[in-house]
């Protein structure tokens, strides 16, 4: 009773006739990029797939340069790091596991890639986690007391379990600055977030549904056709 059916969420890419709306994925990405990716990886997308969000070739090499990713020394083969290039994927904070369950209270962050698939109504759960931080309800206690939120971990009715691991990474007005004049509300880039993580999950989504019209366009032609032909073949035959 006390774990929330996430918020309604519409994206322009919902939907039969979906779109992507590119300016609300560069806003995402933004946020990603400046708040989640302080914890999260993106392992499945690389820097070049940024193309598809309207960023030029040039912007997405001096994008992939802004990042700092693994390398190996091509001298004494130790590992080191090195400014991105567009063939490199998303790389994590952390060295491995261990490091990042050190440093996040013994939780992993989940890479998130795929997280708007893996939920269950994926974008509107990302959505409703990140602007559903709260204080535990009394009620919650009265009921089940030994349910108080642990030490270091935050409220959250949207997640399963209730309290979480992850601090509120979105918490003031203007946290990121747009520089398409959109306002930054909280509610806004947990939006945006959103979007952006529901293009990383899928990117051809669009070009998926788009394809599907001309084939049953061509399944309708076709059924038509033979149709036709069945009642030219069998005419004479009554
Ligand atoms: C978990 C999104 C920023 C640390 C998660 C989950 C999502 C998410 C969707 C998975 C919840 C689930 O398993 O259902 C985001 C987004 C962020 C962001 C969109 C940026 C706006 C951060 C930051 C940190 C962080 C900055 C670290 C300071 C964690 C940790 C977990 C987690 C430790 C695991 C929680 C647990 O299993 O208890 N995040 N996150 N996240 N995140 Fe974030």
């Amino acid at each position: 009773v006390f774990h929330k059916h996430p918020k309604e969420l519409h994206l322009a890419s919902d939907g039969a006739f979906g779109k992507w709306d590119t300016q609300q994925l560069q806003r995402g990405y933004q946020v990603y990029k400046e708040v989640c990716s302080a914890c999260h990886s993106l392992r499945h997308v690389a820097f070049r797939n940024l193309q598809q969000l309207g960023y030029s070739e040039a912007e997405v090499k001096a994008e992939a340069a802004s990042w700092v990713v693994p390398g190996i020394d091509p001298n004494t083969g130790e590992t080191t790091t090195r400014p991105g290039e567009p063939t490199d994927y998303f790389p994590s904070p952390y060295p491995n596991n261990i490091a990042a369950a050190a440093a996040n209270n013994n939780a992993v962050p989940p890479d998130l890639s795929l997280i708007t698939k893996a939920r269950h109504e994926g974008p509107a759960y990302v959505y409703s986690l990140l602007t559903g931080f709260q204080d535990q309800p009394a009620e919650l206690l009265e009921e089940f007391p030994a349910s108080k939120t642990p030490s270091g971990l935050h409220y959250n009715p949207y997640f399963p379990n209730l309290n979480l691991a992850m601090a509120p990474p979105l918490t003031s007005n203007g946290q990121v600055s747009y520089s398409d004049g959109t306002e930054a509300t909280v509610d806004q880039m947990s939006q945006d977030v959103a979007a952006f993580l529901t293009w990383t999950a899928e990117p051809s989504m669009v070009k998926r549904k788009q394809t599907g019209w001309p084939v049953l366009g061509f399944l309708l032609f076709a059924t038509v056709l033979a149709y036709l032909a069945k009642q030219q073949v069998w005419a004479n035959k009554k």
